[in-house]
């Protein structure tokens, strides 16, 4: 499969070049499917937003990490220790033929024998609720899940869904727990009902800006941005 960068110039390519990113490479030996194909443009594209901040070797924590594209490729650009959260309970992921998000994270630390990613099995909230509301990592991730928050995340039902008030004191928690960057993405149609949310953690958490990182395109053809909450 040829690779074609989204949203992507020359300069950030050449970069790429100059920092020894394979990135071809890379997708080939992470044996990923045509779908996750997104997903890795994506996380090339906060890697070298990190690099470019000069973030190597820092913490990374991955809200809804699905099948660990984002871990896997942080700790091989950036030698990241990431942390990926996802509920194997309730997900099925479709068209693939293991039954969960961890699962398949695993296999795939196995296959690719990586250190350094530490898969963790539950939702969230319960990770967030445990955890001091101090700086804890560097960057975290917070990709397309804010809506899930909303409508509730388990396959066809509206398990994990949360009312206003539940959702805004989770995002102050996670706005808490970076020290530095807080990723965000969404998609760009329904940006505007979350506005309230997003002004509130720009604010509460004390974010002094806000980034654009890149636009990518969902399965479904629907355009998202991704934005970078700066501390
Ligand atoms: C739409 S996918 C996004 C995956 C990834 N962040 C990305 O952008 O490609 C949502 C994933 O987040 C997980 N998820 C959503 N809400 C969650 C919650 N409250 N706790 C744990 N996992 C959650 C789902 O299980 C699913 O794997």
């Amino acid at each position: 499969m040829s690779y074609q960068p989204l949203d992507w110039d020359i300069i950030s390519l050449l970069q790429m070049k100059k920092d020894k990113i394979d990135t071809i490479s890379l997708f080939n030996s992470m044996n990923l499917s045509n779908i996750e194909r997104f997903t890795f443009d994506r996380s090339i594209a906060i890697s070298q937003f990190l690099l470019d901040k000069g973030l190597k070797r820092s913490s990374v924590l991955d809200l809804g990490s699905s099948g660990g594209v984002f871990a896997l490729t942080f700790k091989i650009i950036l030698d990241a220790h990431v942390t990926a959260i996802d509920d194997d309970r309730y997900i099925l992921i479709q068209g693939e033929t293991e039954s969960s998000s961890i699962k398949m994270m695993k296999n795939r630390l196995k296959r690719l024998n990586i250190q350094g990613i530490i898969p963790i099995n539950t939702s969230i909230e319960e990770y967030i609720g445990n955890l001091p509301p101090i700086p804890l990592y560097d960057s975290v991730l917070l990709l397309n899940i804010l809506h899930h928050f909303y409508t509730g995340y388990g396959q066809g039902s509206s398990y994990g869904q949360m009312d206003f008030e539940e959702t805004s004191q989770l995002l102050r928690k996670i706005g808490a727990i970076t020290s530095k960057y807080l990723f965000f993405e969404i998609n760009s149609s329904v940006i505007k009902d979350y506005e309230q949310y997003l002004t509130d953690i720009m604010y509460i958490c004390n974010f002094r800006k806000l980034e654009y990182v890149t636009r990518s395109v969902a399965t479904d053809g629907s355009l998202r941005a991704i934005w970078c909450f700066i501390k």
